[in-house]
């Protein structure tokens, strides 16, 4: 078993980029923010806690998130891409630890980049898939669905998220300037750390990151 990691400021393409990926290699996509947005949908402890600060645009706290992912992780058998996590320095520390006490090796880390001035414009026009088991990702001006309003693969309704509006962004981007910093230099200079240009089309970047994956079979 093996985890891989997408890093990437809030809009940067990590969630477009897994469901490519995890199409194409055997991975198994595992996206804090999609495990906190369904806690909150059905209301559980965690979401309930979890709710009010994801939709400031918030990060929930290192511990919370850690059980989770552990949580997770002590279930699957298969090599898995994580997205939208380790998040800051304090949760790459837990990760790793976790990991060496399973036997579990780290893969890529891939960092994701893209200016930040054109991270807002994707956000806040991001649509997404209501079905949770589906959650493809639109934009209403590069990425449109053929029929208005509807999912392309599973014909549900699309939504927008609850902190997919201009205020909540702004913050997320506070806490992406806080944490980032810290948690690139921890992963920076590794031997399996790329960073990958976000601002080209996601076939050019899906393509890229397909390439490291091919390279290292
Ligand atoms: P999370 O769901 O992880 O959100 P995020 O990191 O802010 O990232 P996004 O999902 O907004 O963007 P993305 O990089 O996946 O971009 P996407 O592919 O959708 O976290 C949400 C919240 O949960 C956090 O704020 C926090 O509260 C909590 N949380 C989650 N994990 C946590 C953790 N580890 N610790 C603590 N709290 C945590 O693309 C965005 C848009 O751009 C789409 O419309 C897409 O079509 C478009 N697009 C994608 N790629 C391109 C491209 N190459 N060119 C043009 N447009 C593109």
């Amino acid at each position: 078993m093996k985890i891989h990691i997408l890093l990437g400021a809030p809009g940067s393409g990590k969630g477009t980029q897994a469901k490519r990926l995890v199409q194409k290699r055997s991975l198994i996509h595992l996206s804090t923010g999609d495990i906190l947005r369904d806690a909150v949908s059905k209301g559980t402890e965690i979401g309930l806690r979890a709710k009010a600060l994801m939709a400031s645009g918030k990060l929930v706290d290192d511990d919370t998130v850690n059980g989770l992912v552990f949580a997770r992780l002590q279930n699957e058998s298969g090599d898995v891409l994580f997205d939208g996590y380790p998040r800051t320095l304090q949760q790459a520390e837990s990760l790793e630890t976790f990991l060496s006490s399973q036997g579990i090796s780290l893969g890529f880390v891939i960092d994701i980049f893209v200016p930040e001035s054109v991270l807002e414009a994707r956000v806040v026009d991001r649509m997404v898939c209501s079905n949770n088991d589906c959650g493809a990702i639109y934009h209403l001006v590069t990425k449109r669905p053929h029929q208005e309003g509807v999912c392309d693969v599973c014909h549900s309704p699309l939504k927008h998220r609850a902190d997919d509006c201009s205020e909540a962004f702004r913050s997320r981007m506070v806490e992406f300037n806080k944490t980032f910093q810290p948690l690139q230099a921890h992963y920076k200079g590794r031997p399996n750390y790329r960073s990958v240009d976000g601002n080209l089309a996601p076939d050019a970047i899906h393509a890229t990151i397909l390439d490291l994956f091919q390279e290292q079979a």
